[in-house]
């Protein structure tokens, strides 16, 4: 299994020019696939070729390059559709991202079936973008957010998120994968209990859609949401997945082109979806350049890049566990191979700030995961993720680095040259 995987990171490394450089003299060790994954040199030429030779409006042509457009932005649908095992094409709605996918979902879906007193139940591990929207409409009905919490390791609590399901509650929005702690939520389950109540579930895949093979008909969810860019893709596209059903009675989430039939002042008829909730010029290139994402991740095998992810996170845990004052953060025994870790006496920023130094880019703060760092008494964690093409010897290079960070700052700190930020 480990010389495979090791063969798999080998292979796809070359597909990526970005990580062919040195940074402060040291190759380049990208550990901040949480927040945006590199893109490899298909989704560069897809996006290249796009703007070189068929650069046009999509859905309004009828000349050439309007065609070819708009065959290849609705070629990136059907990539996405077979990407998550949905029923209909009709179904995938191309947004900027989870973000704008939870919004719409939020303005749309639900607003419109909230009453004074119901409820909408997340959980505490939430992105910010899965909390906001939630606040902003429950705040605007008189309705309340209900939030499941977690255990001390990270994971779910399961027996209190099906207490917090009552009579009230009219929705709930869960992550798939957390951003800041790794841990996989028991989605079939939440999709499972919530169902047996009525009740509709959105799941927000932005740390699944990366690294796991993902099943609209076998999940069964309302809505599934997950970014481009977090999949080798470009940013600013996304797709969000809705039951045809739900999006036929949605009303449109914005208005403008292309999401109408005819419009008259004193009238205006709406389009089909996905179409309804696409107003406006598309991001044509995005689309193209996220199908040609998919149509990589495919070649590599999400299975191999599952099993790869898997050795990564096994051997960075115990490397990074072993290293004198320094935690880890989420110990779920469902992860993803995202690991938050704290060193003691250390600021995150500081901890950031070293390993760049040594070529290691891993993110320091919150992660958009506030309420998490809370719940874990912390203001901010280092965060190193994985791709895949991320090596053993990289994850090495990460344990290497951190255990010099004490020594340098305890050495800055006794000759007076810097003060870390409190921890
Ligand atoms: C779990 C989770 N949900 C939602 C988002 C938001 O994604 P985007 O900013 O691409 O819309 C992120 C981004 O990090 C995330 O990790």
């Amino acid at each position: 299994m480990r010389a495979a995987t090791a063969s798999l990171a080998e292979r796809v490394r070359q597909d990526f020019p970005i990580l062919r450089q040195t940074v402060h003299g040291k190759p380049l060790v990208y550990l901040d696939n949480a927040a945006t994954s590199q893109k490899p040199q298909s989704v560069i030429d897809a996006i290249t070729s796009f703007y070189t030779h068929d650069c046009a409006n999509v859905h309004r042509g009828v000349y050439l390059l309007s065609e070819r457009a708009t065959d290849s932005y609705e070629a990136a649908r059907g990539k996405a559709q077979r990407f998550l095992n949905a029923a209909d094409v009709r179904e995938i709605v191309f947004v900027r991202g989870a973000t704008e996918g939870i919004n719409l979902v939020a303005q749309s879906f639900v607003k419109p079936r909230l009453a004074a007193g119901d409820e909408v139940l997340i959980t505490a591990m939430e992105h910010h973008s899965n909390i906001v929207p939630w606040q902003m409409v429950t705040a605007e009905r008189g309705a309340h957010l209900r939030v499941a919490p977690i255990n001390d390791r990270g994971g779910l609590i399961l027996e209190d998120f099906e207490r917090l399901l009552g009579p009230r509650t009219r929705f709930v929005s869960v992550t798939h994968v957390s951003n800041a702690l790794g841990s996989i939520n028991p989605v079939h389950r939440i999709v499972e209990m919530a169902h047996a109540r009525g009740v509709p579930v959105l799941i927000d895949g932005a740390q699944a859609a990366p690294h796991a093979k993902l099943d609209m008909l076998g999940l069964d969810c309302d809505f599934y949401v997950f970014s481009g860019h977090k999949v080798y893709g470009p940013t600013g596209i996304g797709v969000l997945y809705g039951k045809a059903a739900h999006l036929e009675a949605m009303p449109p989430y914005q208005g403008g082109g292309d999401m109408i039939l005819s419009v008259t002042f004193e009238k205006t008829e709406y389009n089909t979806p996905p179409y309804k909730f696409e107003a406006g010029t598309p991001n044509v290139a995005g689309a193209i350049g996220l199908g040609a994402a998919i149509d990589y991740v495919e070649s590599v095998g999400l299975a191999d890049i599952t099993a790869h992810e898997g050795e990564l996170l096994c051997h960075a845990t115990g490397a990074l566990a072993a290293i004198p004052g320094v935690r880890i953060v989420g110990t779920s025994r469902q992860k993803a191979a995202v690991i938050s870790f704290v060193v003691e006496g250390v600021h995150a920023h500081d901890v950031a700030t070293v390993l760049d130094r040594e070529g290691i880019a891993v993110r320091a703060g919150h992660h958009c995961a506030q309420p998490v760092m809370e719940r874990f008494g912390l203001a901010a964690t280092a965060r190193a993720s994985f791709a895949m093409y991320n090596t053993i010897e990289e994850v090495d290079a990460l344990a290497r680095a951190v255990t010099k960070v004490k020594g340098i700052l305890d050495w800055c700190r006794s000759w007076g040259r810097c003060t870390s930020r409190e921890s």
